[in-house]
């Protein structure tokens, strides 16, 4: 999988991508992440990527033209399932979603700032919207990042046998069970006996149980 994450602050992605399992994935060559510098496509001599909105009314708007001029350029390279604008009114992220996506093999991520991009550029040049929650970020890449994190970790060999995604809070619609580790007690405080009781039956059964309790007492909608 390929994943393009288009920003005018190409540094505020550095450091999701270059630890933990997103970089893993990228070093194992699971998925391969580009960032663009939307400053690198703009004709102006600052090298700008906003402009006051026609119409007046506080904040820039990010204009088309760099965008449009970035959207070309990875597009004519090869061709994308998704070019996706990180928006708060757009779809919001879900599990199903994140699977939806992890099956695609070239994304486009597109972050807007300011007081969002010319609606043109949602108008033509993007398929799809994804906002992370009802509230406003200050710019869409740590939504992008959220994203990409989310899809990326479905992707064969990301994960090992034991972090598997299936097992996943939402993937069935459950959210996990708890989990415990040493010491089995702790200032009184004690792990369930039946996590120590070595019957693996019993273990599964128990883990259902308090997987469906966890569902019903915190997100009943699902
Ligand atoms: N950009 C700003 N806020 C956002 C949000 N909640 N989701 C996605 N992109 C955003």
């Amino acid at each position: 999988m390929r994943i393009d994450i288009i920003t005018c602050l190409p540094r505020l992605l550095e450091s999701p991508f270059g630890d933990s399992i997103l970089k893993r994935a990228q070093d194992k060559g699971l998925v391969a992440v580009h960032v663009h510098d939307l400053r690198e496509y703009s004709t102006n001599k600052h090298r700008t990527t906003d402009d006051y909105a026609f119409g007046g009314g506080a904040g820039m708007v990010m204009m088309i033209e760099p965008i449009d001029r970035c959207i070309q350029a990875l597009t004519s390279a090869r061709a994308y399932d998704d070019i996706i604008y990180m928006s708060p009114d757009g779809e919001r992220l879900s599990q199903s979603i994140a699977n939806q996506l992890s099956l695609k093999k070239n994304l486009i991520l597109l972050c807007g700032h300011y007081k969002g991009v010319d609606e043109r550029v949602r108008e033509h040049l993007i398929t799809r919207e994804i906002s992370i929650g009802d509230y406003v970020l200050s710019g869409g890449e740590l939504a992008a990042a959220v994203v990409a994190d989310a899809v990326i970790r479905l992707l064969p060999g990301v994960l090992n046998d034991e972090t598997s995604a299936l097992s996943d809070s939402f993937q069935d619609g459950l959210i996990a069970p708890p989990v415990y580790t040493r010491p089995s007690e702790y200032k009184g405080w004690k792990v369930p006996d039946v996590l120590l009781s070595g019957h693996q039956a019993k273990i599964e059964e128990w883990k259902q149980e308090q997987s469906i309790k966890r569902t019903k007492e915190r997100r009943p909608n699902l």
